[in-house]
């Protein structure tokens, strides 16, 4: 990662990331007034929305949700071309140049472990019947910058019952897809590839939890880890793992693969906590991309309402 490399200049904005969060404030507008006339039985329009949706996930019904931060958003081209996604290059604008190298049709997910409903399913009967929200979420990298994305996904919770986990189903182990012929990155040994993550059950349980499938409205990008990746919102960007192909239930802690590359750096949990510095930097402060100065890092991100509970009796600075 970056954090291990070099310490890069934040994103400039233009004035085109400006109209687009412009233009997305409008839309927003117009599905809630959309949403009242289909009340009335007038046929709802979304002419004005582009082309969009994988083969057959509905992207035009999109609820809301009393989880989404009222923050301002992050405009679209801040959050699809400064990423994260060391499979597509290191450099922040790697991920967009290389996006086409990751193939993401026809794609499947592997469920295997502690469940009684093993097997491979494709994307599509992977996701249904759950419905589309948008979930607004401030997302904390560990290399202290943050944007607000406005994702589009489903709780992962429920998704992960219809597996009926059994009682040793302890831990969920994510793993992304291994293409090393058409990911570039994987030629090289940065990690110990494919990228791996994990929670403890009652995370991986908890609502805030999260697979994505789309954001700003429509299906993901593939630099942000399409057709799907995970968001846990209170801890660091590198929890949220991408492109998965495989969800394994565990008694164990699975091993992970920024703790395997750092453990010093790097914890399993990884909430996002201002009073644990990184070896190397400060977590106090963090840069919202598209702000000039910096602002305060706030304990799990700004949940610890719904969050902190889980950890209770827990020393979070031996667990980081
Ligand atoms: N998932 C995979 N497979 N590979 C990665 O390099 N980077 C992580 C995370 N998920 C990463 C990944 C990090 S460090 C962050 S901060 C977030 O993705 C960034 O997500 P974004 O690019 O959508 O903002």
């Amino acid at each position: 990662m970056n954090m291990l490399i070099k310490v890069r200049k934040p994103l400039d904005l233009t004035e085109s990331d400006v109209t687009d969060q412009a233009i997305y404030k409008e839309r927003r507008k117009f599905i809630k007034n959309s949403a009242s006339l289909a009340a009335m039985s007038l046929a709802p329009s979304f002419a004005m929305w582009p082309a969009i949706g994988a083969a057959n996930i509905n992207f035009e019904n999109i609820s809301k949700s009393e989880y989404s931060t009222n923050d301002e958003l992050t405009p679209f081209d801040a959050i699809t071309s400064y990423n994260n996604f060391y499979e597509l290059g290191l450099d922040k604008g790697d991920p967009k140049r290389n996006a086409h190298h990751l193939k993401v049709k026809p794609w499947s997910v592997l469920v295997t472990g502690e469940c009684e409903e093993t097997g491979e399913f494709d994307l599509e009967d992977f996701i249904s019947p759950a419905k589309l929200e948008e979930r607004i979420y401030r997302l904390r990298c560990v290399e202290a910058w943050s944007m607000v994305i406005p994702w589009v996904g489903i709780e992962l919770g429920p998704i992960l019952k219809k597996f009926k986990p059994t009682s040793k189903a302890k831990y969920v182990e994510f793993k992304t897809i291994l293409d090393p012929e058409n990911l570039p990155g994987q030629k090289r040994n940065v990690l110990d590839w494919p990228y791996r993550e994990g929670l403890r059950i009652d995370e991986a349980m908890h609502p805030l939890t999260i697979l994505a499938v789309g954001l700003y409205g429509k299906k993901l990008p593939n630099q942000n880890g399409a057709p799907l990746r995970l968001v846990v919102p209170w801890k660091y960007g590198f929890k949220s793992i991408k492109s998965i192909v495989s969800i394994n239930f565990l008694e164990e802690q699975p091993a992970t693969s920024w703790n395997l590359a750092g453990p010093k750096e790097y914890g399993f949990y990884s909430n996002v906590n201002p009073e644990v510095d990184h070896p190397r930097w400060s977590q106090k402060r963090e840069r919202r991309i598209g702000e000039f100065l910096k602002r305060e890092t706030l304990p799990f991100n700004g949940y610890a309402d719904q969050v902190a509970s889980l950890y209770t009796g827990m020393d979070l600075k031996q667990n980081f």
